[in-house]
């Protein structure tokens, strides 16, 4: 399997499942609100053209089309020379998780996306729902117990069928990656989860890098909603980025880098694409590490809209496993 060309401003990660490669930072495709194609287009093609080549999208995001439009776009253009210079990933969202329906779910990405293959597949949340057209969210009737070993088997299936050059998952918890690693052949190569200065998840990132896991944040500035301010208005992370000359966000994905996890950020703002880019000449020293690991902890990304009074998941206990 083929590296992925990747500007040399952008660090490489090597899977330890696979044997692919993926610039350690990517562009996140999943704006709120959701926009048209023609505005997911003309973002990702400003991303590319500015030196992101890792994107992460999914179907609930609406934008696996505008991003396959700007794929086929830079290549028209010459930005990039070849489909093997971008690492593409897509999920497969809720009312998809079910064995019979992983193959064909990936197969619609692939043609929304007007590809031959992802780079990465994950299961995007733990959660199975009836299956129907992909919608968030869910309506409480519409939850229904997760098949594990069933999906995972279907997610294998992808890999070996050249659909994927690997699997992963997201908002896996130890307790449930534990689970996943007991019953799976193709082991999840990662797990995509939340991770920023307000919710550090050292357990879990070393629970994952024993097992050979790499851990990718989302929401590295907080995400988009309020609780972004979480973030963005640290009076720890303001006082470093200060100091430094550096902006909150810059302060906020180098910390992320420096944990050794790749990163998804998102701004379809060229000024932010960029500044966000600008991360790896320079450095956190050890008394700013100090004072970020001191920052008050808890998910920004709460998942309750992944819970449901008559289950599987009723609680935020259920959800994370203990672990808020
Ligand atoms: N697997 C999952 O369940 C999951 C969950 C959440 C996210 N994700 C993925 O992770 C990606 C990133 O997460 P996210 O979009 O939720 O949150 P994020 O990247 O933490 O934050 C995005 C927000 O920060 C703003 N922003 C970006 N760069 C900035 C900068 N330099 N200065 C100030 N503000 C800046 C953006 O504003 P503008 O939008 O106005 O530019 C947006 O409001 C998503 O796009 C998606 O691909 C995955």
């Amino acid at each position: 399997m083929g590296d992925v060309a990747s500007p040399p401003s952008i660090p490489m990660v090597q899977l330890s499942h696979g044997g692919v490669s993926l610039p350690i930072l990517g562009f996140g495709m999943g704006p709120n609100p959701r926009v048209p194609d023609e505005v997911s287009k003309a973002a990702a093609l400003k991303a590319i053209e500015v030196g992101y080549r890792h994107f992460d999208t999914a179907p609930i995001y609406l934008t696996e089309k505008g991003l396959g439009q700007a794929i086929s776009e830079a290549l028209e253009r010459g930005i990039i020379k070849s489909r093997e210079d971008i690492f593409a990933t897509s999920k497969l969202w809720c009312s998809d998780v079910h064995p019979h329906l992983v193959v064909p779910a990936l197969k619609r990405s692939l043609q929304a996306l007007n590809l031959e293959y992802l780079d990465m597949y994950m299961i995007h949340w733990p959660v199975s729902g009836k299956p129907k057209p992909p919608k968030y969210p869910l309506k409480e009737e519409d939850f229904l117990p997760f098949d594990l070993k069933g999906v995972w088997t279907a997610m294998e299936e992808c890999q070996r069928l050249g659909l994927t050059k690997a699997i992963g998952v997201c908002n896996f918890t130890r307790k449930k990656l534990e689970q996943l690693l007991a019953i799976a052949t193709i082991q999840p190569a990662v797990n995509q989860v939340e991770v920023n200065p307000k919710w550090q998840q050292k357990e879990l990132i070393k629970f994952c890098k024993t097992n050979g896991i790499l851990v990718m944040a989302h929401s590295p500035l907080g995400g988009p909603l309020e609780e972004h301010k979480l973030v963005m208005e640290s009076n720890v992370l303001q006082e470093i980025a200060k100091a430094k000359g550096k902006s909150v966000a810059q302060i906020a994905l180098r910390w992320g880098y420096e944990q050794g996890i790749a990163i998804v950020v998102s701004s379809f703002i060229k000024e932010w694409m960029i500044e966000n880019l600008q991360i790896f000449d320079w450095e956190l020293s050890s008394e700013d590490h100090e004072k970020i690991g001191k920052i008050p902890q808890g998910r920004t990304l709460t998942g309750w809209d992944y819970l449901s009074p008559i289950g599987p998941y009723r609680t935020f206990e259920e959800l994370w496993d203990g672990d808020l």
